[in-house]
């Protein structure tokens, strides 16, 4: 086996104890005679299947019981068109823009109202770091306030609950596909939480949702039955075929989460992952450098910029000789971005801080 270390944004690194067991599993999972792409949603072992995933998410993450567990397709992507069909209800939403993605969440937001009889508000943008909250103009009537809390791509990050803005009664919904599950959070503040799996959960395919119950039930007529959470919840998410793959990965993944100490322990993990990636670029003297607010710097995704990109090609071809890979920048903002999600050993990091301080002294 020549597994390299893999920095990929997403789809991205799975603990290879959960392939190993993916694969021994494979053609009969514990005795059932078949594999779990073959058997039915409905039959015994993947019952056992989702409701130990379902569990184990709660114990994760301490979900308060008012909150139902959605397991949902259509990726993150899908929920910035399902949660506007969902919590708009007629009225006015507020947005927070601070990258790509809440921006992509915004844009959709802005499409659809109008044809759902509501209106959605731009409550604040901010480029290079998370929203100030005294620039936050938010509307106490609003439906709801939507955050993006780790821009994947910019590598912003909501890292303390005094950034967050103060909502009052207004339900706070936060797109968390990048860092869910990379620490303890505080998920009362919430009052919808959505995450695509392929980064912290498991593979592509699959979408977690945590809702509050009293966020249920508010859908607009128009809404399909598949796209109302309130007809998934209850159907607990199985008013059609769901994903039950994805599905499966994602409870190993959850349980080897649990064996490694929860969340407290690997978040302890990515700190030490994240600084000492961060200190390499900081102490690189200007070779390499990230623009982000160091208050807000991700310790998920850390995108870094060459000092001169003319060299970008040769750092990339260098890395791949070390077995370092998935390293290029998002081509929207170029340079170079190591995601650092909790599969992510801190090896890994080791291995890519010291290629980065050697390809600095030579070409320095
Ligand atoms: C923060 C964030 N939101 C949304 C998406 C879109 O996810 P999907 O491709 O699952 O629709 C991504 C993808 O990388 C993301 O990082």
């Amino acid at each position: 086996m020549n597994r390299a270390f893999n920095f990929s944004a997403g789809p991205a690194a799975l603990p290879l104890p959960v392939l190993e067991a993916a694969a021994a599993g494979m053609t009969d999972w514990q005795g059932a005679g078949c594999g779990v792409l073959e058997m039915s949603h409905r039959g015994a072992a993947f019952s056992r299947i989702i409701a130990e995933a379902e569990a184990d998410l709660r114990a994760l993450t301490d979900l308060p019981a008012q909150y139902k567990i959605l397991f949902l397709q259509g990726g993150a992507t899908l929920q910035f068109s399902q949660l506007v069909m969902n919590l708009l209800d007629g009225g006015s939403a507020d947005y927070l823009v601070t990258g790509t993605w809440s921006k992509k969440a915004y844009t959709e937001a802005a499409r659809l109202a109008p044809q759902l009889g509501g209106t959605v508000r731009l409550a604040g943008e901010a480029v290079g770091g998370v929203v100030p909250r005294e620039a936050m103009q938010l509307d106490p009537q609003a439906r709801y306030i939507h955050l993006c809390s780790n821009e994947t791509i910019h590598g912003i990050e909501v890292l303390d609950e005094a950034q967050l803005p103060e909502c009052g009664d207004v339900p706070l919904v936060a797109d968390m596909s990048s860092h869910i599950l990379s620490r303890p959070m505080d998920f009362s503040r919430y009052g919808l939480v959505y995450a695509g799996a392929q980064k912290n959960i498991g593979p592509a395919g699959l979408t977690i949702l945590f809702i509050r119950e009293d966020l249920l039930g508010r859908a607009a007529a128009i809404t399909p039955p598949l796209l109302d959470y309130a007809t998934q919840a209850a159907h607990d998410s199985m008013l059609n075929t769901p994903p039950t793959f994805a599905i499966h990965i994602a409870a190993l993944v959850l349980r080897w989460l649990r064996e490694q100490g929860g969340l407290p322990a690997i978040a302890a993990q990515n700190a030490k992952k994240a600084a000492l990636l961060y200190d390499t670029i900081d102490a690189s003297g200007g070779f390499y450098r990230n623009t982000v607010a160091a208050a807000c710097r991700s310790r998920m995704n850390v995108p870094f910029f060459l000092h001169d990109a003319g060299l970008d090609a040769e750092f990339l071809a260098g890395a791949a000789e070390r077995g370092l890979q998935q390293l290029k920048g998002h081509k929207s903002v170029g340079g170079m971005r190591a995601s650092l999600y909790n599969a992510v050993p801190l090896e890994a990091v080791r291995a890519l801080c010291d290629y980065m301080q050697d390809f600095a002294r030579r070409k320095g």
